[in-house]
Formats: structure tokens, C-alpha cells, sequence
């Protein structure tokens, strides 16, 4: 098994909006009604809105593959591009998805891992996002590697107000 981890680029846009879609899609299609789905998918991964991302230089996107298939990203934001007013010395990690056949190979461990290196480089003290409540296992993942809930905030899917959960890591 090889693993190999790449930054985005304005040409991987394409890639990046099939692989936002395909992961977020099959993630929450069962706790959702379509019509919130369609609303969200449309509005957080249309290409002008990833554009509008991937040109933000306090954002990062990478993408990670599995024997050169591409398997899933990491999205991570600094500074002002960070969705809550955490401070300079925090790092978001704003999404972590691996598509569902290739869970529980460890990739989610390394995509993890490498948000947790590039926010020791930059400096930064502390690692943190936000996750629906009622996404059991990703919430499992984040206990298991040491996050902890600090509050909670509102997230709209489509019409419905959702609570999101905080979790902090502080980094050693
Ligand atoms: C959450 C997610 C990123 C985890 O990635 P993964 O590749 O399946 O997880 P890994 O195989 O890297 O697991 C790493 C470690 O976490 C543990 N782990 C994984 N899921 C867990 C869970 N639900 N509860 C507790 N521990 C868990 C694994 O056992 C492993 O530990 P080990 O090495 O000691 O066995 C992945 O399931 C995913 O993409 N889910 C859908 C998208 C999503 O919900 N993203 C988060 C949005 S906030």
C-alpha cells in the first residue's frame, strides 16, 4: 500500500469538486432530505465558491491517494480564512473525508497527521473544528486523537438549523 499526499491547485478544481460532492454526499445523504442535500452541495461546491477558496492563501486543500487512486482531502484554514474567530495561533481543520471505500486503512489517520505538522510548522497552538452532533464516527475519531468539545456553534443545512460541536486539540 503506498500513500501519497499532494497540494491542490487551481487545476485539481475539477477533482476537488467531484471528490467535495461524492464524500459529503454519501456521508449525510441518510440524515438529510434531499432537498437540503441539493441546497448545501450547490451552494459549498459550486466552482465558483471553490475558486473563491482555493485563492485564499490562509486556506489549504490537499489530496490524498491510495496506490495512486485518489482517496480523500484535507481542507485547513489560518488566520481570517478560519470559519470561527479562533485567533492567529489556531488552525481549522474545516474538512476531513475519505470516501467511504477506502475507510478504516488509515488514511484518515494521515490526513490527521499532516494538519497537525503543517499547523506545528506555521506555529500554531492549538488545532480545532466543528462537527455535526450527530456524526458519531467522526466525533469517535476526534476523542480517539485526543480533541476535546469546548462549546458548540449553528450550521445551516438547507433550511434546517444543525448544532455543530468544537473540538480543540492543544498541540504539544
Ligand atoms: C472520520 C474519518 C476521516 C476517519 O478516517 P478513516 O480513514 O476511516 O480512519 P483511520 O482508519 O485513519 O482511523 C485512525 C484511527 O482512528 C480510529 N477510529 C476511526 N474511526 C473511529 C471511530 N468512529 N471511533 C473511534 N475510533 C475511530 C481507528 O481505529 C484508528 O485507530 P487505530 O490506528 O488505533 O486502530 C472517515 O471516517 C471519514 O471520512 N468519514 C466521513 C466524512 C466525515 O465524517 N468527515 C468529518 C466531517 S467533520
Amino acid at each position: 500500500m503506498t500513500i501519497h499526499f499532494k497540494k491542490c491547485t487551481f487545476s485539481d478544481i475539477h477533482k476537488l469538486q467531484d471528490i467535495s460532492y461524492e464524500t459529503f454526499d454519501e456521508t449525510f445523504k441518510n440524515q438529510n432530505s434531499p432537498e437540503n442535500m441539493k441546497d448545501y452541495l450547490e451552494k459549498a461546491f459550486n466552482l465558483e465558491q471553490l475558486e473563491k477558496e482555493l485563492s485564499n492563501i490562509s486556506s489549504q486543500f490537499y489530496f490524498v491517494y491510495l496506490n495512486s487512486e485518489l482517496a480523500g482531502y484535507l481542507k485547513v484554514n489560518m488566520k481570517d480564512a478560519q470559519s470561527e474567530k479562533m485567533g492567529e495561533d489556531s488552525l481549522e481543520i474545516e474538512r476531513i473525508y475519505i470516501k467511504s471505500n477506502f475507510q478504516k486503512h488509515g488514511l484518515g489517520q494521515f490526513l490527521l497527521n499532516k494538519a497537525i505538522e503543517i499547523a506545528k510548522k506555521e506555529s500554531k497552538r492549538k488545532i480545532w473544528l466543528g462537527v455535526w452532533e450527530k456524526n458519531e464516527n467522526a466525533i469517535g475519531f476526534y476523542q480517539k486523537n485526543g480533541f476535546v468539545q469546548t462549546g458548540a456553534h449553528s450550521f445551516y443545512m438547507g433550511d434546517e438549523e444543525q448544532i455543530d460541536y468544537i473540538m480543540i486539540k492543544t498541540l504539544s
